[in-house]
């Protein structure tokens, strides 16, 4: 098969196409012929090496943790899917795989794909829409009436954030810049505080029941100062720093902070899906590139500005 491989760690230039053997689903896995990816930051992290000692990857690799696409061939012991099937996936650090033509996935991995995506939509879903959902209805769980803060309210996080958290009856304040102020709005956002202008935390102390951070920053101090008492502080951003700040506070705090790693869940996916189903969560997409402008996609999340999300797509 044909896949966008790296043969050694490096910037966005070490994309290159290349012929792999093509993979074949083991017991309880299935054949994925892949329509839609995305690049994530952790995307980025992986293919800089950056996480080398956490992610081990047999080179050459191909990575991408989002993966949309149709089931091509079922492993033994597969009773969930079809041939046919349109699924999506976020694969887990370790594994990747939406630059390729086919991977194959455990079915306890795959959603199903709604039929109003796009396969370019499809692809920018599952580990972003999934690590809002779980932030929501697992870490803290968000419920009707309940006041909701989200750090970092134009990402790719953050966009499927303050949907969710809409479609679960919050009120929402987000942050953002300004130029993505209406952006936000429009994903149903009840307040904007523009971070560029004056310190986002600095108000509204004590009246959050959850903060959701997915931005990363020298402390989470400032953020669990906006939730009441038995609030939840959630935060995704991987900073090692953060899991161990929790552990301390939440020692002596009735204020309780989360840190958590997005689950590999079918499960998950299908959650989101069906609120993308019922219009009360859209993808927003900023761009679609083809493989061969992977690098160009890798370079523009890098910069940490991308608006929702950018799609891959391939030729
Ligand atoms: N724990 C997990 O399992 C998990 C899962 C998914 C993602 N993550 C992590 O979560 C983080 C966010 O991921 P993502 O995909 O949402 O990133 P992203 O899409 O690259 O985030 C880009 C957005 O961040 C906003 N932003 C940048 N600095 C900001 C600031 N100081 N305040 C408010 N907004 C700011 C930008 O908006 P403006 O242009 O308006 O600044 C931009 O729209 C990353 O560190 C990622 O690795 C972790």
């Amino acid at each position: 098969m044909k896949a966008m491989l790296i043969r050694h760690y490096g910037g966005p230039e070490v994309f290159e196409l290349g012929e792999l053997e093509t993979p074949r689903p083991g017991k309880g896995e299935v054949l994925v012929r892949v329509h839609g990816s995305s690049v994530n930051p952790v995307d980025a992290s992986i293919r800089a090496g950056l996480l080398k000692l956490f992610v081990r990857l047999s080179l050459p690799a191909v990575l991408g943790v989002d993966v949309a696409g149709e089931v091509v061939e079922l492993g033994e012991g597969v009773t969930r899917f079809s041939m046919g099937d349109r699924v999506f996936a976020y694969t887990g650090t370790g594994r990747g795989g939406g630059y390729g033509e086919l991977t194959a996935l455990p079915e306890t991995f795959l959603g199903r794909v709604p039929p109003s995506l796009s396969w370019a939509e499809a692809g920018t879903v599952p580990g972003v829409g999934a690590t809002a959902y779980e932030a929501f209805t697992v870490h803290a769980p968000v419920k009707p009436g309940m006041r909701v803060f989200v750090n970092g309210g134009a990402g790719g996080v953050g966009t499927y954030a303050i949907q969710i958290a809409k479609a679960l009856g919050a009120e929402v304040t987000a942050t953002c810049s300004q130029a993505k102020a209406e952006l936000v709005r429009g994903l149903g956002a009840d307040h904007t505080v523009d971070y560029t202008q004056a310190d986002p935390f600095a108000t509204g102390h004590d009246s959050y029941d959850v903060v959701l951070n997915t931005v990363r920053g020298p402390s989470l101090d400032p953020m669990r100062k906006l939730l009441k008492q038995g609030g939840t502080l959630v935060t995704v951003t991987g900073n090692p720093l953060e899991a161990a700040e929790a552990k301390v506070r939440n020692l002596v705090s009735s204020r309780r902070t989360a840190v958590f790693f997005v689950q590999t869940s079918g499960a998950l996916l299908d959650g989101v899906g069906k609120l993308i189903e019922s219009g009360k969560v859209r993808p927003i997409v900023e761009k679609t590139y083809t493989w061969d402008e992977l690098a160009e996609a890798h370079r523009r999340v890098e910069t940490g500005r991308v608006a929702g999300k950018v799609a891959v797509v391939p030729p």
